[in-house]
């Protein structure tokens, strides 16, 4: 056997993490820099969020991390080890789910998984059934276990690739958009997993353009925009790096904005009887008093959490719905 994954190697380096890239790059042959010199550290053990608009190099980045692509310049260990060099020894404790599973339409969804088990070469033949149970049971694909993968829809295709990546256990899991085509309910399911998966020790590292969903089970993220890293770290000291925003709820909406905006407070906006504006840096209280002086009846006051959107905006100082 050539190098084993250095776990030991890690533990004696906690900086080092299960995936760590330095300026790594990739400019497609048609001369798109896709991802332009990303330096990534993502803990042991982190439920790590990539998080980017469409077009920001998310998908370019997971083909280098899993070697189905060469970057243009920079490096990637994965396990600690050098990819894509290494993929014959890191792959195999690597669970992968890239944008559209290779899958065989005209088998069945568990027959898919049982050619895919014994392409494995370190799978015992006798408990693979067992196996291919479990994985389905798991992603909730049961009961549509016999049907044709070619009839599944976008969702149940998902689930299926996502059983594939959970065929054995994993040291890493690598979800890119895992719930693309699934209903609240099924995203509600996969984040359900994505945790247990987390609390047996699994790292899991799942791209997204959904910033709610990054913010309800990641622990970390890293923000991308236009191939480019504009922050990362744990997810609460993201969104803590961006101020809330000031709520008030009134009858009165137009007189608090007026008010709001003789205070000084910026970028107010009213939306029915909610008048929201940037929190400033003034005493609240103060605000407060000049809106009842003003006769506007307040029936809430207060200051909303920042979300990890809030920092996207104040870190880019656009919307998030830019494409590359
Ligand atoms: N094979 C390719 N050849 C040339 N350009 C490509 C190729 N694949 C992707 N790109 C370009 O590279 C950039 C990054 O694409 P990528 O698929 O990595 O983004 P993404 O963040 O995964 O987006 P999405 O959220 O839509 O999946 C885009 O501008 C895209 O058009
Ligand atoms: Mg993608």
């Amino acid at each position: 056997m050539g190098e084993a994954p250095a776990r030991e190697q890690e533990s004696a380096h906690p900086g080092d993490g299960v995936v760590v890239t330095r300026a790594l790059t990739k400019r497609y042959r048609g001369g798109q820099l896709a991802v332009d010199g990303l330096h990534l550290t993502v803990p042991e053990g982190s439920v790590f969020g990539f998080l980017g608009p469409n077009g920001s190099g998310k998908t370019t980045t997971i083909r280098m991390l899993m070697g189905l692509i060469e970057p243009t310049s920079g490096t990637a260990r994965v396990l600690g080890l050098p990819m894509p060099r290494s993929a014959r020894a890191v792959l195999p404790h690597v669970g992968a789910l890239i944008e559209g599973p290779a899958l065989y339409g005209f088998l069945s969804g568990r027959d898919n998984l049982l050619r895919l088990d014994a392409a494995d070469p370190t799978a015992d033949p006798r408990t693979r059934r067992a196996r291919v149970a479990t994985a389905l049971d798991r992603v909730g694909l049961t009961a549509a276990a016999g049907k044709k993968a070619k009839a599944y829809s976008l969702g149940m295709k998902q689930r299926l690739g996502l059983a594939a990546a959970l065929l054995r256990p994993r040291r890493l899991l690598v979800l890119d958009e895992p719930t693309n085509g699934l209903d609240p309910q099924g995203m509600r399911e996969i984040r359900t997993l994505v945790r247990e998966l987390a609390s047996d020790g699994t790292t899991v590292f799942l791209s997204s353009h959904l910033l709610d969903e990054i913010e309800q089970v990641c622990t970390h993220a890293a923000v991308m925009t236009r191939g480019r890293l504009i922050t990362q770290g744990p997810v609460a000291e993201l969104s803590a790096g961006a101020r809330g925003r000031l709520v008030v709820t009134t009858p009165d909406p137009a007189d608090a904005a007026r008010v709001l905006k003789e205070q000084g407070v910026a970028d107010v906006v009213a939306a029915g009887d909610r008048v929201t504006g940037e929190a400033p840096e003034r005493d609240l209280a103060e605000v407060n008093a000049a809106l009842v002086r003003a006769g506007v009846r307040v029936r809430g006051f207060g200051v909303e959490r920042a979300s990890l959107e809030d920092a996207f905006v104040a870190l880019t100082g656009e919307g998030f719905d830019v494409a590359g």
